[in-house]
């Protein structure tokens, strides 16, 4: 039975959901059911109006043009900028734009890594880190020589943070970690994380793909030195990431791409570069989307993070309740100290046969290895169904994704 407080939580999901059209079809005979809001967010009425209006009234090209369109495309680029910069406390100089998550932590690889580190020094991940965080850092041990270092996955799927102390030493450049896990939904205990880093003086680097939507991120009290994120988990489009970094360090650093825009002066034997944010920013960037960005994030903090919370708390309780009392099922996503993604297996049934099932009624979720090997071989699986929440779900999708995995496993059995 749901009780007062689902009731209150569930019309206020109702609100939200209205405001997004996609939701409303069909898939063959059954309405949709969307539960891979990991992968990507659906965008709000308010952000696909601002697409159609960019093209219709603004397109130009930026920063570069005295005419009217290219004034409000630029105001309306900067502007968004700033809502960014707002939104993670940050100044807005220190808000590159680039084209998502993978890009960002490429950016801080070669701009910083690149240029800053030496044979013998090492970096320290873990081993729950989606292939964006892993990859560029493999590059530089292979480029450079350096060591990429893991912090162990528990068995209940959550990070063996005492011994932190230890894999950081004195050639510990960079601790680069994720907020919340992609594939499993752990929220890593970042003030523990970060104490220690900082009381060794090592730069931090938060991968804030999967949390950027679900919590308040503040970089300045949490002290942080870099952090990225994707516009499009965070009901947005497409086509833009986040690279944050502390003025100082993105002043420091070499530039990333080359080219217009990202210069001061060019001559024909050199060049020098611009200010920042500038500087990070070569080329004609992705305006519409950017644009769309802002009004993602200006729909989200008018909801509040605090309230989207509360809700995405509720339904995966909810979730994982449900899915706990199925026979044969075994989650890997911790009870308590998880977020919106809920990562599990049948036995005896193949994760991708369980999603083709539940795909032809209707329901979406992701199965594989998320981009995460290095944990599913900890793990020893070769993937796993992966269940992930919105602001937009409802508890009876819960109910129907549950009845339905029932009827899925029964069948494959
Ligand atoms: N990184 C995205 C996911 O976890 C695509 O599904």
């Amino acid at each position: 039975m749901i009780h007062q407080y689902m009731n209150e939580i569930a019309k206020e999901i109702t609100n939200i959901r209205d405001q997004f059209p996609i939701l409303n079809q069909r898939v063959g005979k059954y309405p949709l059911v969307y539960l891979d809001n990991a992968a990507t967010t659906q965008k709000p009425q308010v952000v696909i109006d601002q697409l159609t209006s960019y093209y219709e009234q603004m397109n130009s090209n930026i920063h570069r043009g005295a005419h009217h369109l290219a004034n409000i495309a630029t105001e309306a680029y900067e502007q968004t900028r700033n809502i960014v910069a707002q939104f993670i406390n940050a100044s807005p100089r220190e808000i590159n734009f680039t084209s998502g998550t993978t890009e960002s932590i490429n950016l801080l690889a070669y701009s910083w890594g690149l240029h800053t580190l030496k044979k013998g020094d090492n970096i320290v991940i873990s081993e729950m880190e989606h292939h964006a965080n892993i990859v560029p850092w493999l590059f530089l041990k292979d480029t450079l020589g350096i060591e990429v270092r893991y912090i162990p996955m528990l068995s209940n799927a959550t990070l063996d943070t005492s011994v932190l102390n230890d894999l950081i030493d004195d050639r510990t450049q960079l601790l680069s970690v994720a907020y919340i896990s992609n594939a499993m939904g752990t929220i890593h205990p970042l003030s523990e994380i970060l104490g220690v880093a900082k009381s060794k003086g090592v730069k931090v680097h938060i991968d804030a793909a999967q949390a950027i939507q679900h919590l308040p991120i503040d970089v300045h009290s949490l002290g942080i030195d870099f952090m990225s994120f994707s516009a499009h988990k965070v009901y947005s489009p497409m086509g833009v990431g986040i690279f944050w970094g502390k003025a100082e360090h993105l002043e420091a650093m070499k530039p990333f791409n080359y080219g217009g825009e990202m210069i001061k002066e060019v001559f024909m034997d050199h060049a020098t570069y611009n200010d920042l944010p500038y500087k990070f920013e070569a080329g004609t960037p992705n305006v519409a989307d950017v644009i769309g960005l802002g009004k993602g994030i200006n729909f989200l903090s008018q909801i509040g993070l605090e309230a989207v919370h509360q809700i995405e708390l509720a339904l995966y309780e909810y979730l994982y309740q449900k899915v706990e009392a199925i026979e044969g099922v075994k989650i890997f996503s911790p009870k308590d100290q998880s977020i919106a993604a809920l990562s599990f297996n049948v036995s005896g049934i193949h994760p991708f046969d369980i999603g083709q099932l539940l795909n032809a009624k209707g329901i979406a979720i992701r199965t594989g290895h998320h981009c995460c090997q290095p944990l599913m071989r900890k793990l020893g699986e070769e993937g796993t169904c992966r269940a992930s929440l919105a602001i937009y779900n409802t508890f009876e999708e819960i109910d129907y994704f549950v009845e339905q995995l029932n009827n899925s496993i029964h069948l494959l059995r």
